[in-house]
C-alpha cells in the first residue's frame, strides 16, 4: 500500500455567509492521479486552493506527510507550499522575464540553487516537454500549449512531490489540448501525484487512478474511472456525465479526430460533414436524456 500524501478530514471553507466545501474528506496517495470533476460552482477551485493555502480553510485539516498544514505556521507554510506545484487555467508566466528566467526564478530565490545548476535542470525539463528552443523567447511570442507547457516545467523545477492543476486546458484552443494534456499523462505515467480538475473526460477515464465527483461542496461519489464512467448513475452525477459525454466530450474527441485525420491527409469534406452530424445527434441525445 503506497503512504497518504494528504489527508484532507472534514475540511470546511465559507465566504462570509456562503458555506462553499461542507466537509470534504479523502485521501491522497503518493503516485496516484485524482482527477476532480463535478458542475461550476461546486468547489473544485475552492478544495484546490485549500490545499495548497492559497485560501485558509474555515474548518477541519489537510495533512501533508502527516503535518497538518492549516495549523502550521508561516515559515512551514511557505515550506510546504514550494513542495506543492499549481498549474491554472491561465498561466501566469511573467510576461516580462524569458522561458528560462520564469523557470529558474524560484528554484534559484527558494531553493537556492545556482543559475548555472538551475539553468541545466531547466532545459532537461524544457526537452522534456518539446521546448528546449523556446529557452530565450518571451512568455508572449508562445501560443497557449506552449505556454501551459512551459507552466507545467516551471512548477516542475521546484521538484514537488504532488501537482495540483485546475483546469489546465480549458482556456486552449482545441487544437492544442492534446500537447498539454500529453506532458501530463507522460508526468502521471512517470509516478507524480497529481491532483487535476478538468473537464476532459477521456483524460479523466484513461489517466485516472480515482475519480472524485464534487457538487454542492461535497464529494458525493468516487471511484476508479470505470466505476464512475462505464456504470449507470443516477441524480446530479448521471446528468453530469450525460451531459460532458454530450459536449466536451465528443467536441474533444471529434477536433482530435478532424486533426489526426487532416494530418494524415485522409480527411474529405463528406467526411467532416459525417463527424460534425455525429456530434449533433450525440448532443441532442444528451439534451434528451438529461430532460427524461
Ligand atoms: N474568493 C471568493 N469569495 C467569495 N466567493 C467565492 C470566492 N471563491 C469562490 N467563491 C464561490 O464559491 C463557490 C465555489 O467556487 P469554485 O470556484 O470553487 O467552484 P468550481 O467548482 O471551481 O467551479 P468552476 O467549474 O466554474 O470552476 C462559488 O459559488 C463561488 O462563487
Ligand atoms: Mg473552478
Amino acid at each position: 500500500m503506497a503512504e497518504t500524501l494528504l489527508k484532507i478530514e472534514n475540511l470546511k471553507k465559507a465566504f462570509g455567509n456562503l458555506e462553499v466545501l461542507k466537509g470534504l474528506s479523502t485521501e491522497i496517495k503518493v503516485g496516484e492521479v485524482v482527477v476532480m470533476i463535478g458542475p461550476s460552482g461546486g468547489g473544485k477551485s475552492t478544495f484546490l486552493r485549500c490545499m495548497n493555502l492559497l485560501e485558509t480553510p474555515t474548518e477541519g485539516s489537510i495533512l501533508f506527510e502527516g503535518v497538518d498544514i492549516v495549523k502550521a505556521d508561516e515559515k512551514t507554510k511557505n515550506r510546504l507550499r514550494s513542495d506543492m506545484g499549481m498549474v491554472f487555467q491561465h498561466f501566469n508566466l511573467f510576461p516580462h522575464l524569458s522561458i528560462l528566467d520564469n523557470i529558474t526564478l524560484a528554484p534559484r530565490l527558494i531553493r537556492g540553487k545556482s543559475r548555472a545548476e538551475a539553468e541545466t535542470e531547466a532545459m532537461k525539463l524544457l526537452a522534456r516537454v518539446g521546448l528546449e528552443s523556446k529557452a530565450k523567447a518571451y512568455p508572449q511570442q508562445l501560443s497557449g500549449g506552449q505556454k501551459q507547457r512551459v507552466a507545467i516545467v516551471r512548477s516542475l523545477a521546484m521538484e514537488p512531490k504532488v501537482m495540483l492543476f485546475d483546469e489546465p486546458t480549458s482556456a486552449l484552443d482545441p487544437e492544442m489540448v492534446g500537447e498539454v494534456l500529453d506532458v501530463m499523462k507522460d508526468l502521471a505515467k512517470n509516478g507524480m501525484t497529481m491532483v487535476v480538475v478538468t473537464h476532459e473526460m477521456r483524460f479523466a477515464r484513461d489517466v485516472a487512478t480515482r475519480v472524485l465527483f464534487l457538487e454542492g461542496g461535497r464529494i458525493t461519489a468516487e471511484g476508479t474511472p470505470e466505476e464512475i464512467f462505464e456504470r449507470p448513475h443516477e441524480g446530479r452525477l448521471g446528468e453530469f456525465l450525460g451531459k460532458v459525454k454530450g459536449d466536451q466530450l465528443a467536441d474533444a474527441d471529434i477536433a482530435h479526430a478532424i486533426l489526426k485525420a487532416a494530418e494524415d491527409g485522409v480527411i474529405t469534406v463528406s467526411e467532416v460533414e459525417e463527424v460534425l452530424a455525429e456530434a449533433k445527434r450525440r448532443e441532442q441525445k444528451a439534451k434528451g436524456g438529461a430532460q427524461a
